[in-house]
């Protein structure tokens, strides 16, 4: 496996300016959110910087890397392709940065539509995506302060709002969004109810 450094020197060539930006910003809000909820720091700092390591990638070359890494395509993500980056993103990290580590991996792989039942790095960098200090939209006010009680509430948060965007834009819904939403909400009300006395 690369040094950070060296993935971040690499992972620049890869990216457009403002995508590396965004990259590193979100690299940042990983290790504080893994420091405030006891994860481990390391793991979700590499997760973090790479995550959209195949967000640039042109829409006509995402189907047929789909095919040479086995990555299943479904009807929605097939009508947009670029809901696919992230499990892409995962494949490229083990050839290109040569990373192994299953939680990074499955962070990558996920960090778009989430996982019902995805575990703390892949949660952390779910929310720090949606988080980091160069996001501005509708509504991420509400996802940072979630953010600081529960990742969550700030992951059910944060889905609803990409959930009002894609109807806004009269997009296809993919059907994991409201899996992962109905699972991290599910957590959120079991939590609420075991703290109750
Ligand atoms: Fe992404
Ligand atoms: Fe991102």
């Amino acid at each position: 496996m690369l040094k950070l450094d060296e993935m971040a020197k690499k992972l620049q060539q890869m990216l457009t300016p403002n995508r590396f930006r965004h990259s590193v910003n979100t690299m940042e809000t990983c290790i504080r959110l893994a420091e405030k909820y006891g994860a481990d720091v390391d793991k979700a700092a590499i997760a973090g910087l790479i995550h959209d390591c195949a967000k640039d990638l042109d829409n006509d070359v995402i189907l047929p890397m789909c095919e040479k890494y086995g990555i299943i395509v479904d009807e929605v993500s097939g009508s947009q392709p670029k809901l696919l980056h992230g499990e892409i993103g995962a494949h490229m990290a083990k050839e290109l940065f040569g990373i192994d580590d299953p939680q990074i991996l499955d962070a990558v792989a996920d960090h778009t539509l989430g996982r019902p039942g995805m575990d703390v790095i892949s949660s952390i960098v779910f929310i720090a995506d949606y988080i980091e200090p160069g996001r501005d939209f509708e509504g991420v006010g509400d996802i940072r302060r979630a953010a600081e009680e529960s990742l969550e509430k700030a992951i059910v948060i944060g889905i609803n709002s990409t959930i009002r965007h894609v109807l806004k834009k009269g997009q296809l819904l993919h059907p994991r969004s409201v899996m992962t939403r109905n699972w991290a909400l599910q957590k959120l009300k079991e939590k609420e109810q075991e703290q109750q006395p």
